[in-house]
């Protein structure tokens, strides 16, 4: 019989999206679409079947004493930012607050937050504090599964399994990571955005060395299109994944991930990788080796000006006049 599917209220967004390909781990295209570096909801893989217990309690009782990771927002967004980047740009605001929580302080957060009021969000890497029955699901993940993708599709080393527990209506918005990522779902729902890297123009993202380097400016509520223009050309895939599903989300491909009603908050892990070897070069380049490209010349122009007040302007001497608006 065929599970019933979930219906949300979803936001509308100001453009197109397609639904991201679900398919079961038998499917012959769900290792394709990976091999091609493209998205797809993989069902039935069992990577966390040893974990779709987990719940609050559960965790509260087994997950061991140490201190979590906790992001504290005013609003539903919860931006990432590189601390480190922080003290090199001057009027830098936050977006959000981190905090060091036990795992109880940070349910009690969870349980006694009122609507409309600040949230909460765990983002912790599984590590070593935890106690045995978390280690013994934690083993129970479906490694050999997950293994033989990595080496198939040549990944780097599997970098974390980082802990997700958000409230409902908590937002991350969109960003593109440097790792591949197989996303797995263990409670309550998310919903995906994804947009193709050959997006970026559209996506203005941060300054390579601001602390919110890899993070779209755009507001997706209220799209500043004087600003961003070229977002009004963007296309999207989306998802929406429960319990038990995992996301394949290639590097570099944007994403803005929001926690759905159901339980009241989500669960999930991801498996993150980094990138695997570069190999030949082969033109032309992909959008991707595009990316990194600019990254690329973005922080050497950075090291070589060593002053973050210089560069918008030579970046703009560099282009304007010359490689704007070229004669028809
Ligand atoms: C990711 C990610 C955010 C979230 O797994 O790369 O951005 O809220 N997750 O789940
Ligand atoms: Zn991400």
């Amino acid at each position: 019989m065929a599970k019933e599917k979930k219906t949300f209220d979803l936001k509308e967004y100001p453009f197109p999206t397609e639904e991201i390909p679900r398919l079961n781990i038998d499917n012959p295209e769900t290792e394709k679409r990976i091999a091609a570096g493209l998205p797809v909801v993989i069902t039935d893989s069992g990577l966390v079947r040893s974990a779709l217990h987990w719940d609050l309690d559960y965790l509260q009782g087994n997950i061991g004493d140490g201190k979590f990771t906790v992001y504290k927002s005013k609003n539903k967004k919860f931006q990432y930012f590189d601390d480190k980047k922080v003290d090199t740009f001057k009027d830098f605001e936050k977006p959000m607050e981190h905090l060091d929580l036990t795992f109880p302080e940070f349910v009690k957060k969870l349980k006694t937050a009122k609507p409309g009021k600040d949230k909460v969000y765990l983002q912790q890497a599984l590590n070593e504090g935890v106690g045995k029955r978390i280690v013994a699901d934690f083993l129970g993940f479906n490694w050999s599964w997950v293994t033989e993708q990595q080496k198939k599709n040549k990944f780097g080393a599997l970098t974390s399994n980082l802990l997700l527990i958000g409230m409902e209506g908590n937002v991350t918005p969109a960003h593109y990571d440097e790792q591949e990522n197989f996303f797995a779902q263990i409670r309550g729902y998310k919903r995906f955005i994804l947009f193709h890297p050959d997006q970026f123009k559209c996506m203005y993202p941060y300054p390579t060395y601001h602390p919110c380097d890899r993070q779209s400016q755009v507001d997706f509520d209220n799209p500043d299109y004087k600003r961003f223009p070229k977002f009004k050309d963007v296309k999207g895939y989306e998802t929406v994944v429960g319990p038990g599903d995992v996301l394949f989300l290639p590097m570099y491909w944007w994403h803005q991930v929001e926690s759905l009603p159901d339980h009241g908050h989500t669960i999930s892990v991801t498996f993150w990788y980094k990138a695997g070897p570069i190999g030949n070069v082969v033109y032309p380049l992909s959008p991707q080796q595009k990316v990194s490209m600019m990254r690329n010349l973005e922080k050497m122009i950075h090291q070589a000006l060593n002053n973050t007040d210089e560069i918008p302007e030579f970046m703009q001497n560099m282009v304007l006049g010359r490689y704007t608006d070229p004669p028809a």
